[in-house]
């Protein structure tokens, strides 16, 4: 197995500095590694991306472990290392299935936040979908990311039938998101969650929030999502979402869960176990290790 990183760009044949505990610690625990460039990739030059990754005889399974990728850069990265006999964890389709909400929000709609989505940015088709959630509060982000530390001018909406509110929030998102918005607008509704504390840049309030790795349906590791806040005793109850983990189309992936005020748990996002961070607190040598011990 080999796990391929991002390169830096300053040198071409180092890691990107950002991920050299990763790169360490996944040659610590017996891993292969290789470099790519995110760059080239992101230009659509596969040939100069994949520079370093010589073509092998025998089929060699591969982890990716890095930026996110749109669908169509991951599309290109699976294909390219396909070429030189190495076969990426997930397929595009995979990959896809936990990158964008939409794509699977009815395998964990009984256990994450009610949600509407619209690839059309209009003001009619966006207030068409918060109207679907009467007086409640909700959230806005794209098919991938919030801007979850704009929380009061570009995340949370307070009312959802508020529309001079669902304008403001949802016209400083976009205009924050850029030309990196994700596909289109995902709306959701807002959830009481158990307190953490504030962040301590941004003032979002954090609650209690977990990360799960998950390999073949199987937990690698539980995470504290937030760096910050005492999480206490507090612990998610695996046993639900590992019947849910069944059911997603993906052999590596991220499930965020968060403990509601009322005790309930409930999924906050999903997301591609390659491009998915681990939280600063990660020791992640004991993270690598325990991969390596679930891919044998
Ligand atoms: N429906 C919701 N109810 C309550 N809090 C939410 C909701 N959606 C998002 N949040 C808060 O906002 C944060 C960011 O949302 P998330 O969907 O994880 O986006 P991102 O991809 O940017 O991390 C979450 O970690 C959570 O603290
Ligand atoms: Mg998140």
């Amino acid at each position: 197995m080999i796990v391929i990183f991002c390169d830096s760009v300053i040198d071409h044949r180092t890691v990107e500095p950002d991920y050299e505990e990763e790169w360490e610690s996944a040659i610590k625990a017996g891993f292969n590694t290789s470099l790519i460039s995110y760059e080239e990739l992101t230009k659509g030059n596969i040939l100069g991306a994949l520079r370093l990754i010589k073509p092998i005889n025998n089929k060699e399974e591969a982890i990716y472990r890095g930026w996110m990728l749109t669908p169509k850069q991951y599309k290109l990265l699976y294909k390219g290392l396909l070429d030189k006999n190495v076969h990426l964890i997930n397929s595009p389709t995979e990959y896809n299935h936990c990158h964008y909400l939409p794509n699977s929000y009815s395998r964990i709609e009984s256990i994450t936040p009610k949600s509407n989505w619209t690839t059309n940015l209009n003001e009619a088709s966006i207030l068409e979908l918060t109207n679907e959630f009467g007086d409640n509060s909700i959230i806005v982000k794209d098919f991938v990311k919030s801007e979850k530390h704009n929380w009061d001018d570009a995340c949370f909406i307070p009312n959802a039938s508020d529309p001079i509110k669902v304008k403001s929030v949802v016209d400083k998102f976009i205009e924050l998101r850029g030309a990196s918005i994700n596909e289109g607008l995902v709306f959701r509704q807002f959830e009481e969650l158990e307190f953490l504390i504030e962040h301590s840049m941004s003032g979002m309030p954090l609650t209690k929030e977990f990360r799960i790795f998950f390999h073949n349906d199987e937990v690698v590791k539980v995470f504290d999502y937030w760096d910050e806040g005492e999480y206490g005793e507090t612990k998610p109850e695996l046993n639900k979402f590992k019947e849910i983990a069944k059911s997603i189309d993906s052999n590596f992936f991220t499930m965020d869960v968060a403990k509601k005020k009322n005790g309930d748990w409930i999924i906050m996002e999903l997301g591609d176990g390659q491009v998915s961070g681990l939280p600063d607190n990660a020791v992640m040598s004991e993270f690598y290790f325990l991969l390596k011990e679930k891919i044998k």
